[in-house]
């Protein structure tokens, strides 16, 4: 009998070992490392059929090429087409990430329900009749998507010889299996593998495609990192399961910039993309409350005016709380040791909780000025005027630090009401002309009057 063929893989980041060991030398976890069969890859007939079909390879000029190849083949969905850099790059392969329930089989179906050319929808999660009745629930009318549920490649190419799609999603990657490695579906061999000849497809034929994949607790795209290598985008889909707002991100993408954000509000009817997501993501209340501050933060190319919540009380235990949603917990601690040590708050001896509502998060440091008057307000129980807003980040010395394009986020502001905005003073206008009061600050104790 021929000897089976075992390897090593860490099923957290894709290192491959010799022999077991207990911790992965590679991302230090534990227990990670699972053996998995493997068989010497021989050359697989079915891609090559699949590709034969649609395959135009044949020498060009220069000229002719880069012509093709610039042609992005846009979705009707306008937040897709801006985060992955103007819509889908013919023979690229895109990974979409996120938790499970978040919606990403939702987005990626009502993409492909709208699509004007002809698509396959490989689902290897949902049967074509709970598919069906979600595309009831989103688009009903589509005449170019083929559902198919399918999980092992070889079916998948075969199918795809005979439809000739135009558009290839996948959902999910871990749920796809090849004949030519024998380790279970979901393993970190399988995963490679099945990307592997989708990537080899992909590229040879010009067809799209778009992978779903899970993603583990720690926040990673489940099994290894090394698909995040392989693949041309990696996007992110994500938000609090419990609030509507769903924000999608690129994380990696070969074919355009990596800070556009797309938001989108999940309705009974799908996703909808939110145009203009200033207004939103500020909760409406009756009169002004203390610890709620509004910061102009730039997401991409767009502004985003985000509410701020702080609840700072008596800390009740000897360790006082520090809890936050939607903003990095590290930098509370910081901004709160600059507010002890430069601005003379005892803080230390309260617990300090930290909302962004709407459920985003937010990484521009533009923010740290609102959370700090957020957290000063509810310090003192004094609110701030619903008209005022914030944008400046703040150094460790308590300086008020300018930040990037202050201009489109002033116009912004007052373009949505505001008559008050605070930022630092050592930011350059080139205009004062603005319909909005211009409070200019250097360090948080200025703060304070
Ligand atoms: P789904 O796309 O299945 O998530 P994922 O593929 O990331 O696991 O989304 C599931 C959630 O979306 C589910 O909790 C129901 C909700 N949903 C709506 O609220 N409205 C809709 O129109 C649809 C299709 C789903
Ligand atoms: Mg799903």
């Amino acid at each position: 009998m021929a000897k089976v063929k075992t390897t090593f893989y860490c099923q957290n980041c894709g290192s491959q070992f010799a022999k077991w060991q207990g911790q992965c030398s590679s991302c230090k976890s534990w227990n990670t490392i699972v053996e998995e069969i493997v068989q010497k890859e021989s050359k697989s007939q079915w891609i090559e059929d699949a590709i034969e079909v649609r395959k135009k390879a044949s020498p060009k000029r220069i000229a002719e090429i880069e012509a093709e190849t610039d042609a992005r083949l846009k979705t009707y969905d306008g937040e897709f087409n801006r985060v992955t850099g103007g819509g889908l790059v013919q023979g690229s392969v895109t990974l979409l990430g996120g938790e499970p329930g978040i919606g990403k089989s939702t987005l990626l179906l009502q993409i492909a329900l709208r699509l004007p050319v002809k698509t396959l929808y490989v689902s290897g999660e949902e049967s074509q009749q709970q598919i069906k009745l979600r595309a009831e629930r989103v688009y009903p009318e589509s005449e170019n998507c083929f559902i198919l549920n399918e999980t092992n490649t070889q079916q998948i190419f075969n199918h795809i010889k005979q439809l000739e799609p135009e558009i290839l999603i996948v959902d999910s990657i871990q749920t796809l299996h090849t004949d030519y490695i024998d380790s279970t579906a979901g393993s970190v061999s399988q995963i490679k593998a099945c990307t592997a000849e989708l990537i080899q497809f992909a590229k040879q034929t010009n067809v799209p495609v778009l992978l779903i994949g899970h993603i583990t607790k720690e926040g990673q795209i489940a099994g290894p990192k090394i698909l995040e290598h392989m693949v041309d985008t990696v996007l992110q889909f994500e938000g609090e399961r419990n609030h509507a707002f769903r924000v999608l991100r690129a994380n990696k993408n070969r074919f355009g910039s990596t800070n556009e954000l797309g938001i989108y509000e999940m309705k009974g009817s799908g996703l909808h993309g939110i145009e203009n997501p200033a207004e939103v993501l500020i909760s409406k209340k009756d009169g002004e409350l203390s610890g709620n501050a509004i910061a102009v933060t730039l997401e991409g190319m767009r502004p985003l005016l985000v509410e701020v919540q702080a609840l700072v009380s008596s800390a009740v235990y000897g360790t006082p709380q520090r809890s936050t949603t939607g903003f990095n917990a590290k930098r509370l601690n910081m901004l709160l040791a600059v507010l002890e040590k430069r601005a003379g708050f005892r803080l230390g001896s309260k617990d300090v909780f930290l909302n962004i509502t709407g459920g985003i998060s937010v990484d521009d440091p533009a923010i740290d000025l609102a959370v700090v008057a957020a957290i000063l307000s509810s310090n003192s129980d004094e609110s701030i005027p619903s008209t005022s807003c914030f944008a400046g980040e703040i150094g460790l010395s308590g300086e008020i630090r300018p930040v990037n394009r202050i201009e489109q986020r002033i116009r912004e502001a007052e373009k949505l009401g505001f008559q008050k905005i605070y930022i630092s003073k050592f930011n350059t206008l080139d205009h004062t002309n603005f319909g909005i009061d211009i409070i200019l600050l250097a360090s948080i104790d200025k703060l304070l009057v």
